[in-house]
């Protein structure tokens, strides 16, 4: 094990303390954290990450209770989704109160929460007297991670310690949703969709780019991607892109006229929850392997299939014009 990697959550707390940013494992993804009261340490994470300043960070909580100071209201159906899916990949957005800096918010008067369910992180949260900031442990755009050593990968030794949880649980981002005058309204899909979540508190608006005119959570064209040019397209068409050097993820049976060593599978069983878990596991994979291209097959377009397919078109835009600096 490198020095980096640790399973001690006295370390990694011990280093939050004194003002480190630390890599946290989370039942979604790995996340890059420090202390929220902290202006070093946010400083840090976002020159580590070399992510824009106007990109705000979630902020991670132990519980409820430890959110409501950091707010000055909770909507109604924001707070029943919370209720029941916290500890969980639910973040809600809500108005911050003065405690929050303005600087994790990006001068926004909301704050993005969520209580992670990790037990590691849960413990580690019992352990310090602050909440967490965490983006995902990614530089800018690139695919997120689900395992220590991918942190290790993109950070190597500029952070003192990745705490080792394993391959988180979930594997895709967190679900986020806040309220647009009355309306709740999803940003970013996550294992928990739409209709998981409509039927618990009815309509809920989907973030539309061209509609709501702020540029927020996970929208950048280019996100979660591999360095290695990526294609998204019907099984039907992966042959027309197919060569000798190509990379193909699919979704769970291999091509039978392709070489099955140039394939990867997301989920044998054809569980779209297994291949959320083991989507970025395999991109991270597939990306490290001097493929010239790789082809990913879309998945089936029901809930949880299309917030795949959409991390996926993100994996594969080429589209990074409008990234606001
Ligand atoms: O599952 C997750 O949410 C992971 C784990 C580590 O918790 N975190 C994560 O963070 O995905 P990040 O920073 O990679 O994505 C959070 C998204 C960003 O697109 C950011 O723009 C948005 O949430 N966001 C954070 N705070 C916000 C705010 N106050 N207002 C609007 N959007 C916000
Ligand atoms: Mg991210």
């Amino acid at each position: 094990m490198s020095k980096t990697i640790t399973n001690s959550i006295d370390k990694a707390a011990a280093l939050l303390v004194a003002g480190e940013v630390v890599a946290i494992p989370t039942e979604t993804v790995y996340g890059l954290a420090g202390n929220l009261f902290n202006p070093s340490a946010v400083e840090k994470i976002y020159t580590l990450k070399n992510r824009p300043r106007n990109n705000p960070l979630i902020v991670h909580v132990k519980d409820m209770e430890a959110a409501l100071p950091l707010i000055t209201e909770f909507p109604k159906p924001l707070q029943q989704l919370a209720e029941k899916y916290w500890p969980g990949p639910l973040t809600v957005l809500l108005k911050k109160s003065k405690l929050v800096p303005d600087s994790i918010t990006a001068g926004s008067d909301f704050v993005a929460i969520r209580v992670p369910a990790h037990p590691l992180t849960k413990q580690l949260l019992e352990q310090i007297p602050f909440p967490l900031v965490a983006p995902s442990a990614n530089p800018f755009t690139r695919i997120s991670p689900t395992k220590a050593e991918h942190v290790e990968h993109y950070f190597g030794d500029s952070i003192p310690c990745i705490l080792d949880g394993g391959s988180c649980s979930v594997g895709l981002e967190s679900t986020i949703i806040g309220m647009n005058n009355n309306t709740p309204l999803l940003y970013r899909e996550g294992v928990l969709g739409k209709l998981l979540l409509e039927s618990l508190i009815g309509p809920i608006e989907k973030f539309n780019s061209q509609k709501n005119a702020i540029l927020t959570p996970g929208q950048w064209p280019r996100h979660y991607a591999p360095l290695t040019k990526t294609i998204l397209c019907k099984r039907e068409e992966i042959m027309l892109h197919v060569k000798d050097n190509t990379g193909i993820i699919v979704y769970k049976e291999p091509l039978l006229s392709v070489n099955t060593n140039q394939q990867h599978i997301l989920s044998e069983t054809g569980s779209l929850v297994e291949a959320a878990k083991n989507l970025y596991q395999i991109l991270h994979h597939v990306d490290k392997q001097k493929y010239e291209t790789i082809i990913c097959e879309m998945l089936p377009q029901e809930e949880l299939g299309n917030t795949i397919n959409d991390r996926l078109k993100r994996a594969s835009s080429s589209e990074i014009d409008n990234i606001p600096q």
